[in-house]
């Protein structure tokens, strides 16, 4: 069977792309730290939901442990403010130590 990681899934996007893949018969794992998740979001979704940060890479290293594929989809969205639009956030530490993870 097909597996794969959504970094963000608990989100607006990849939560619907989680419940699309699961119909497919896709066995979907997330990866959300779920600062911005909303409950309606994560219910019923059908996939193994493991709380972590794509900044950290321990949990970057679990979570894609034995997947096909990742889709990255953790973002600080809705936040104009964050520090990660100053150049801080999650966006920038992901490529220096999330991706290092994904190796
Ligand atoms: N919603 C849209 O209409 C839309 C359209 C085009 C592009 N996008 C892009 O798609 C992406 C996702 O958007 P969305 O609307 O689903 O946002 P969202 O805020 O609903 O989802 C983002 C998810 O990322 C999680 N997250 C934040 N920081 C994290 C971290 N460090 N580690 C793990 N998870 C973390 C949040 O908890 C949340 O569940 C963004 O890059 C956005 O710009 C969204």
């Amino acid at each position: 069977m097909t597996r794969v990681l959504i970094t963000g899934g608990a989100g607006f996007v990849g939560s619907n792309l989680a419940r699309d893949l699961t119909a497919d018969g896709v066995e979907v794992r997330i990866l959300d730290d779920l600062s911005a998740a909303r409950d309606r979001y994560v219910e019923g979704l059908g996939a193994d939901l493991r709380h972590g940060s794509v900044t950290d890479p321990a949990s970057v290293r679990r979570a894609v442990k034995g997947v096909d594929a990742v889709v990255h989809l953790a973002a600080m969205s809705g936040r104009r403010e964050a520090p990660a639009v100053r150049g801080h956030g999650p966006q920038r530490p992901f490529p220096l130590r999330g991706v290092e993870a994904l190796r």
